[in-house]
């Protein structure tokens, strides 16, 4: 799983890239800035200036999301419980060496990723972080169940390389872990995961593109239990689906990843998957691509 390479995107800022995946962690645009306008922009952070605020990232990487998110809360005195899920030590340790990583940050970002490396745990007056390292379908379970996260973020490889993470029974163990106006966040715009999160009473906004997305529809997906109307006028990066996007969710594509004991391997995944769209109904997905202009 550790066959990483070393990766210098648009932005300049680094990444990797898996070779076991046969994926990069970040749009080649740039890392930084998949971060800022996937994740941390829509988080709407401001709302949690001089409170707290509950976190859990899955699939924490080289950890871009979690570093931007503790550099705006150090900047706004804001407490934080924090909860990362990640099967590979390797990405910490490449952050943790390199140069132009730790540069982008306040020095106590690099201190807590350092302790987290070194004891899983970080700890002082305004911020509480634990790691847990394994098998992110295994592990979700031992965050105590008694703490429900404002933020959620999903930052897996994508859907046909690693479904373990986006499977109706993976995500429904997410959703479980949502304080009921908490987001849940994701690059992800794949019909699956959002007609999935749907199903599972989950509301479902766009992340609006911006100007370098290689998606010039959406730039991934926010789910919510309960909205709160006022706090969705003003973030003002995300908004409804589209007729597009709804269109996008009646079609073979929104068949979802299934993973019964959670236990499956990935061919398993996808070759259920691909049977089921094959007996399916639904509308044929180039049709959907012809219609609005997608196709190549
Ligand atoms: C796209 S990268 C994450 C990028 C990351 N958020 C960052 O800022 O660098 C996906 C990560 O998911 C991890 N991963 C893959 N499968 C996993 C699983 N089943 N459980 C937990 N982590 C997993 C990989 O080791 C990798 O670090």
């Amino acid at each position: 799983m550790s066959k990483l390479i070393e990766v210098i995107t648009e932005d300049g800022s680094f990444s990797l890239r898996s070779l076991f995946f046969k994926e990069n962690f970040h749009s080649i645009r740039g890392a930084l800035e998949e971060s800022n306008t996937k994740f941390i922009n829509p988080s709407a952070l401001a709302r949690f200036k001089g409170s707290s605020v509950k976190v859990l990232d899955i699939c924490f990487g080289l950890g871009y999301n979690s570093a931007s998110l503790f550099n705006n809360l150090i900047k706004q005195n804001s407490s934080l419980n924090w909860y990362a899920l990640e099967i590979d030590k390797t990405p910490l340790e490449y952050s943790i060496k390199n140069q132009s990583f730790r540069k982008l940050w306040n020095p106590k970002v690099c201190k807590i990723f350092e302790s987290l490396l070194l004891s899983n745990n970080f700890e002082d007056e305004y911020f509480k972080c634990k790691i847990i390292w394994g098998e992110a379908r295994d592990k979700i379970i031992e965050i105590p169940s008694n703490i429900k996260f404002d933020l959620i973020y999903l930052d897996g490889f994508s859907p046909q390389k690693c479904p373990q993470v986006w499977s109706v029974e993976f995500l429904s163990k997410v959703i479980q872990k949502i304080n009921p106006q908490g987001f849940l966040i994701t690059y992800s715009s794949s019909a699956a995961v959002r007609k999935t999160l749907r199903d599972l009473g989950m509301q479902i906004y766009s992340i609006k593109p911006t100007n370098h997305s290689e998606r010039s529809w959406s730039n991934g997906t926010i789910a919510i239990k309960n909205i709160d109307e006022m706090q969705l006028k003003k973030n003002t990066w995300i908004r409804k689906l589209s007729h597009m996007e709804e269109e996008h969710l009646l079609t073979k594509a929104a068949i979802p990843y299934r993973d019964p004991n959670l236990d499956n391997k990935t061919i398993d995944i996808i070759q259920r998957r691909t049977k089921e769209q094959l007996l399916s109904k639904q509308t044929c997905t180039k049709i959907w691509r012809e219609k609005w202009g997608m196709t190549k």
